[in-house]
């Protein structure tokens, strides 16, 4: 019988999470697929659903899978079908850790339902259907994560602007490492947008600008080779979240520790409040340091990322 597959990628946002809701610049780049990623397949059969969270009917589905639900439905009608169809997700990327999990869930979920059906899907028509999924799942998104987990390039985003792909010259080691609590995007997000709100918004929209800054100027370091000045800047960006209390203790560890052991820079990444945080180091070696000094100081697991800067 037929099958459809669907594949997406993890994400990590270099610079500009939270100030890109806001209409600022972002850079990021895509997690690579060897290390970890989601697989959807879609075949004939009952309309069931079979992910970590959940297996049973696409109906009986827990609120907390309202979003993806809402993909399945949403591709489904966009295709003109109400066959009924079996889904199985299997995803390497950590759920609730900044990684962009669900949006990687809706990526796949949607590119498996068309590969199914044998119809093209632009990449526009991708991204507003995972729009859709992202908005039940945190309310306001600016559309990054979508992006990043459907491409494998990395990219310099503003919300509602033409995408620019970065070109990556930078010759650095990333360190990835998971607190290992569950990150809460959604509330994080929402807190901030009643900072800017509230009676000291001028204060908090400054720090919204002064992160967006960052992120521009990242992008220059980025393609120039110039690890120290992003080192630099990734402390900066970590000060301002930190002040927008998107931080926790257990990141606040994490970048303690990796400064402490020569890391160039080191800042949370994605949404905060648990989930992943980012330490910058000079070389393989270095990284490598980073990464064991971070598990002794509780990080639940470990990703290197090597840029080679050619
Ligand atoms: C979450 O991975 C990134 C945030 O900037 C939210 C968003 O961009 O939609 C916190």
């Amino acid at each position: 019988s037929t099958q459809g597959i669907g594949y997406a990628n993890g994400k990590i946002i270099l610079m500009g999470e939270h100030s890109v809701v806001y209409g600022e610049p972002s850079v990021a780049i895509p997690f690579p697929a060897t290390q970890i990623k989601t697989t959807v397949q879609a075949a004939e059969g009952e309309t069931t659903i079979e992910c970590l969270f959940y297996k049973g009917l696409l109906n009986d589905m827990p609120e907390l899978l309202e979003s993806l639900k809402a993909v399945i439905q949403v591709s489904l009608d966009r295709l003109g079908q109400n066959e009924s169809l079996s889904i199985n997700i299997d995803s390497t990327i950590p759920a609730e850790r900044g990684m962009g999990s669900s949006a990687a869930v809706a990526v796949a979920t949607t590119r498996g339902i068309y590969d199914f059906y044998k119809q093209a899907l632009s990449h526009e028509e991708l991204l507003e259907i995972v729009d859709i999924s992202e908005k039940i799942a945190h309310g306001n998104p600016s559309g990054l994560d979508a992006l990043m987990t459907s491409s494998s390039t990395p990219y310099y985003y503003i919300k509602g602007q033409p995408v620019t792909p970065i070109e990556l010259r930078l010759a650095a080691v990333l360190v990835v490492a998971d607190t290992g609590k569950t990150g809460q995007t959604k509330e994080a997000v929402a807190s901030i947008g009643e900072k800017i709100r509230g009676k000291n918004k001028a204060l908090y929209q400054r720090k919204i600008t002064e992160l967006g800054r960052l992120a521009k100027d990242s992008k220059d370091y980025l393609s120039h080779n110039q690890p120290e000045q992003l080192g630099l800047a990734m402390n900066q960006a970590q000060n301002l979240l930190s002040e927008l209390g998107v931080s926790s203790l257990e990141l606040d560890a994490l970048v303690v520790s990796a400064l402490s052991h020569n890391a160039l820079g080191a800042k949370l990444t994605g949404g905060g409040r648990g989930g992943c945080m980012i330490a910058l180091a000079r070389n393989l070696n270095e990284a490598q340091e980073i990464a064991t000094a971070l598990e002794e100081a509780g990080a639940k697991a470990t990703w290197l990322y090597e840029m080679s800067g050619d």
